[in-house]
């Protein structure tokens, strides 16, 4: 007869960097009471990914069996202007952290972008199409991902686009505090991409974990968004259609626009951020989820626990498209 402690199978240990983000916040929520995971969380405070002495020693403290990497630096106009943040945070962080995971033999799981792409693919990017990013963010992107595939063998790199959650600054929660405070608003209606909402990567990362864990051997890149391709208009037309359940906003008029007519955008972003999942959908099993239910699903937990509100008076989500996050 078997004993129980047979049975027992110690939890994976999962160290997460950038735990503050939007996807590292949504990781942490979705392993919080899942007996299989171990998680420890590091904010930028507690461990920069920039940092060797820091790495080097959280990583030896905690022992992970696999690292996933939520840091990055995601504003693309600041990152023209300041071309070494983007640098730092999205190529020696990820070069460090595939070094020391190298030397510690542990696998690593990171997240890039569309942005490595130019956007001219209006049906979408495989993992095979070459990159040839636009500008600084793209291009830290790609040699971030560059230096993990030159160094780590055990890599996962998760490219994802047009990121949105209940924190941070994305372009929902930009969206809803223009709503109700402006008349009138504008959106491009010439760049495509499919919305992702961060907790959907992280059920995507996890869906992952579990099948390394049980000793599947499929390293390498991989794309993820959700399922429908939009543009930017179309994507605030849901956004407001959603809120509108919830409350009278003061927008009454969304217009469409080129997106040479959207004011100074230091940085050229891609028309097309679309990318194709199959690989992952092949590889992995995992498929694609709808946008907009996720959308829906956010909005109302937004307005119901009075998170916008918080959100709001914090400046979460204001100012310029500067300060969004690839928005
Ligand atoms: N946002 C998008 O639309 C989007 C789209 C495609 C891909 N991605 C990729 O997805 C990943 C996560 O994006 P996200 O939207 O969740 O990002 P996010 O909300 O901006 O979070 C990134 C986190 O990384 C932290 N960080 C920055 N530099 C760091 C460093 N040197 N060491 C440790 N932590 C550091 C930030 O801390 P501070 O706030 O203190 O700086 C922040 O908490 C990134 O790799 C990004 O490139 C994002």
């Amino acid at each position: 007869m078997q004993s129980v402690s047979q049975f027992y199978m110690e939890p994976t240990r999962i160290l997460i960097t950038g735990a503050e983000g939007q996807i590292g916040q949504a990781l942490v929520r979705l392993t919080r009471n899942d007996p299989h995971f171990s998680v420890t969380a590091l904010s930028r405070r507690q461990m920069d990914i920039t940092r060797r002495e820091k790495v080097s020693e959280a990583l030896a403290a905690e022992l992970p069996d696999y690292v996933v990497n939520c840091a990055g630096f995601n504003r693309v106009d600041p990152a023209e202007r300041n071309p070494q943040w983007a640098y730092e945070a999205n190529q020696k962080g990820p070069a460090l952290l595939a070094e020391i995971c190298g030397d510690m033999s542990i696998p690593l799981l990171h997240l890039s972008s569309d942005y490595v792409f130019d956007g001219h693919y209006a049906s979408g990017y495989t993992e095979a199409d070459d990159a040839a990013p636009l500008g600084i963010y793209g291009d830290s992107k790609w040699q971030g991902e560059e230096q993990i595939r030159q160094q780590l063998p055990r890599h996962i790199i998760l490219r994802v686009s047009w990121l949105f959650s209940d924190s941070g600054s994305n372009f929902l929660l930009k969206t809803l505090q223009q709503a109700r405070s402006e008349t009138r608003m504008v959106a491009a209606d010439d760049r495509r991409g499919c919305p992702t909402s961060a907790d959907d990567v992280a059920r995507v990362l996890m869906a992952i974990l579990q099948q390394l864990v049980n000793g599947a051997e499929a390293w390498g890149t991989y794309h993820y968004c959700g399922a429908e391709i939009t543009t930017r208009y179309g994507f605030s037309e849901a956004i407001l259609a959603a809120a509108r359940q919830y409350e009278q906003l003061k927008v009454s008029e969304l217009v469409p626009v080129s997106s040479k007519d959207l004011p100074d955008e230091a940085a050229e972003r891609p028309a097309s951020s679309v990318l194709k999942c199959s690989k992952l959908l092949n590889t992995f099993g995992i498929r694609q989820r709808p946008w907009r239910s996720e959308l829906q699903r956010l909005v109302r937990e937004l307005y119901e626990s009075g998170r916008l509100e918080q959100a709001q008076s914090r400046g979460v989500g204001a100012g310029d498209a500067d300060q969004v996050a690839e928005a």
